[in-house]
């Protein structure tokens, strides 16, 4: 049978297809802007014929209409990732959260670890040899799907195809929903004075034919808003979004230092308007990777001069990073921040960067404390910590004692909490700490 008979033969509605996965079963959903969204809601409108389905993914950026309440019968979502949109699930009772760093995802399928029953995926149309492209999400979910004992897929013009190891083929496909909506969109943030003094002490410490690494949330963009005076980037990251595409468009970003993938802005996923959606689609200059490598702190190192820029929301006088949670609860997760803040430390010439901005909850609460709030998960350990910058500056951890790392943290916090980060720091290291 030829790839179409095939294509064209399994062609069905949403409704329809969701009729393949069974009461027990466990249902890996591709992520990001890349969610299958019409399988989500045709399985939330059958929710009465579904009792104990796991819906496991990274992030969120629908409205998971599953993990909210009155659904706990039906359905329960465990999340490699907490966004906006599942956090009150997960902290709720409602919802699980599985720990892991986005590198080892693929694996958590493969390996017999997280064995997924149906993948639901979200892929463009078939080229002229029954090709997909994964499009924006590349990540893990061609992992999900291999291992899968039935695979969905929504087949979208929408969704751009994307070059690199971004394709499944028609054949690895049960079922196909065709779709024709525009991609979820990321809008880029208005900037606040603030994170823009962050963006230029991080863009202080990116040299010309750096490569790098950006995180999740707004200081990315700030960052790269920053950098239009710099030559020769490239970029090597889990994610990219549209302040990416400004800066190749200006030539700031050309990818001619890197040591790896030389040419070539190497990501896993991506998010952002309909420009970069189609700035992506066919461009070779744009290669999309599974994170099991993109991620790997071995590929990352094989990258020389390699920044990795990521935010957090607390940081302890000893150095130690909480990105994901604020004491027990859980507002975020892992991702790629222990990956690449690795990757870039075993790199040569490389530096890791967490940025934050000195304050949260509108001034009242200092971001660097002398203790993590109880129960908060550590995502970077203080032996792989390297670099911290508030909007008040930057602090160099790596190599230093205790007490320097207390001193230096205490330079960049905000005024208004400096004496009692000082106060608490000499309690602890019973001398003044200009000693
Ligand atoms: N105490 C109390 N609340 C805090 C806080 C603190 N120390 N720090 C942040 N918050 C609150 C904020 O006020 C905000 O609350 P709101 O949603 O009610 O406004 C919320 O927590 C999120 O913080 P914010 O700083 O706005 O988040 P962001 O969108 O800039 O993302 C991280 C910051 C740290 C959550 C995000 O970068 C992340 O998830 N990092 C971990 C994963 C990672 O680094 N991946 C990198 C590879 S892509």
């Amino acid at each position: 049978m030829g790839w179409e008979q095939h294509y064209l033969g399994r062609q069905i509605t949403a409704d329809e297809a969701v009729k393949a996965i069974k009461p027990g079963n466990r249902v890996a959903f591709g992520h990001a802007v890349a969610e299958p969204t019409a399988i989500a809601d045709a399985l939330v409108r059958a929710k009465d014929n579904y009792r104990d389905v796991e819906i496991v993914h990274m992030v969120c950026m629908g409205n998971a209409e599953y993990a909210k309440p009155g659904m706990e019968a039906h359905f329960r979502h465990n999340a490699l990732f907490v966004g906006a949109a599942t956090r009150d699930a997960v902290n709720g009772g409602r919802g699980d959260f599985t720990p892991c760093h986005f590198s080892d995802i693929p694996s958590l399928f493969t390996d017999g670890c997280l064995p997924a029953d149906v993948a639901c995926i979200h892929v463009s149309p078939p080229d002229e040899n029954g090709i997909c492209s994964l499009g924006v999400s590349v990540d893990y979910t061609k992992a999900a799907a291999k291992m899968a004992k039935v695979v969905i897929a929504e087949v979208n013009p929408c969704m751009p195809r994307t070059m690199g190891e971004s394709f499944i083929s028609t054949e690895d496909i049960d079922w196909f929903v065709p779709v024709n909506r525009p991609l979820i969109e990321l809008v880029p943030p208005v900037l606040t004075d603030v994170e823009k003094a962050i963006g230029k002490h991080c863009a202080s410490l990116v040299k010309d034919g750096a490569t790098l690494q950006l995180g999740i949330g707004s200081l990315p963009d700030a960052v790269l808003a920053a950098l239009t005076d710099k030559n020769d980037l490239g970029i090597h990251s889990e994610m990219i979004s549209d302040g990416v595409m400004h800066l190749m468009t200006r030539g700031v970003i050309n990818n001619s230092q890197k040591t790896l993938h030389k040419g070539c802005c190497v990501v896993t996923f991506l998010m952002g308007t309909q420009r970069l959606y189609e700035f992506v689609d066919g461009n070779p200059e744009v290669q999309m990777y599974p994170v099991d490598y993109v991620n790997n702190p071995a590929v990352i190192a094989q990258n020389d001069n390699m920044v990795s820029i990521n935010a957090c929301v607390q940081v302890d006088l000893m150095g130690q990073v909480a990105s994901e949670s604020i004491g027990l609860k859980q507002i975020s997760a892992t991702g790629g921040q222990t990956d690449f803040v690795r990757g870039a430390n075993m790199s040569r010439g490389g530096r890791s960067i967490i940025a934050m901005p000195s304050t949260a909850a509108g001034g009242k609460i200092s971001k660097i404390v002398p203790l993590l709030d109880t129960g908060a998960a550590v995502t970077t350990h203080r032996c792989d910590v390297d670099t911290i910058v508030t909007e008040y500056g930057i602090a160099r951890l790596k190599g230093r004692t205790l007490r320097e790392r207390a001193a230096a943290l205490i330079r960049i916090a905000h005024p208004s909490f400096q004496g009692g980060l000082l106060e608490e720091s000499e309690k602890r290291f019973g001398c003044p700490l200009s000693r």
